[in-house]
């Protein structure tokens, strides 16, 4: 299935298809390995974070940049599993890292799942780094307030205040967790949809300010339905989850919904992973 965006690149406007379901290739020719990504855009680039699965259970964090979100360059080996944090060694899965760039205090941030082999650590972690495409430093890991923590995402509101979102107490429930103002840590916790074992959350907001949720069942690496809910309040007043999609949402675990603000209308296109496609 292909999409069809109009976006600035260079002088003109031009159209660009991005393909699904489909390897990407970089400017040289390597496969993108960026699985689970974090997007974030700076100036007039896009630049992509994700897990490098060429090492399946251990992956590195590869960073990549775009100006249309088609071409992508190589930009960075920004976590190097069992190198950035060489205490720990490769035994730490870092998963679905996510990207953040805190204004005040002009660094950028990857926060992530930091998982041992079992999924039995269920910690986060967050690392730093004062460009977006420099060697990232560990910051902190373990779980956020002390409350197990899994699957994962980020969410950076309109104000500036940012949230950690993960699966949390056994894949029971999800998590939102507000960060301090420099980004570095946790600082405050809700309990959203208790019991309904809900990841791969992914939140939008809409310019009205509601915002919306995309999220998964916890079926491992395969795909089932995805369920969207909408509130005005990111700690209260969540809709009943509602299907979106078909059953096994096309294939895919969500890993973002990016806004693109063109200069005719803004576009929210959504980021996915094929996990099984034949297989990881
Ligand atoms: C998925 C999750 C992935 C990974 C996988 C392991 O549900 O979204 O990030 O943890 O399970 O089985």
């Amino acid at each position: 299935m292909a999409m069809l965006v109009t976006m600035t690149s260079g002088a003109q406007n031009e159209w660009v298809t991005i393909q699904n379901g489909q390897l990407w290739k970089t400017e040289t020719g390597d496969v993108v390995q960026a699985h689970a990504p974090g997007v974030l855009r700076v100036g007039d680039r896009w630049y992509m974070c994700g897990e490098d699965r060429s090492v399946p259970f251990s992956p590195d964090v590869n960073l990549y940049s775009s100006t249309d979100l088609q071409n992508w360059r190589f930009e960075n080996k920004i976590i190097k599993n069992g190198v950035t944090t060489a205490e720990l060694g490769r035994s730490r899965m870092i998963e679905r890292p996510k990207l953040l760039y805190n204004a005040k205090t002009g660094k950028y941030l990857v926060w992530c799942h930091y998982e041992s082999s079992n999924y039995g650590a269920s910690e986060a972690a967050c690392f730093e780094c004062d460009s977006v495409n420099g060697d990232y430093r560990f910051v902190w890991g373990g779980r956020p307030l002390g409350i197990k923590s899994r699957d994962c995402n980020i969410y950076q509101d309109t104000d500036g205040t940012a949230y950690f979102i993960s699966t949390t107490e056994e894949n029971q429930h999800l998590g939102l967790f507000r960060l301090s103002d420099d980004y570095r840590e946790a600082v405050e916790h809700t309990q959203l949809f208790p019991r309904q074992s809900r990841e791969a959350p992914a939140i939008v907001r809409m310019p009205e300010g509601r915002y919306f949720m995309f999220s998964s069942a916890c079926s491992g690496w395969a795909p089932n339905q995805c369920k969207m809910s909408h509130s005005t309040d990111l700690r209260s007043g969540w809709t009943p989850l509602e299907n979106t999609g078909n059953v096994i949402a096309y294939d895919t675990q969500a890993a973002a919904i990016l806004e693109i603000k063109g200069t005719k209308a803004t576009t929210y296109l959504y980021v996915g992973d094929r996990w099984q496609d034949p297989s990881l």
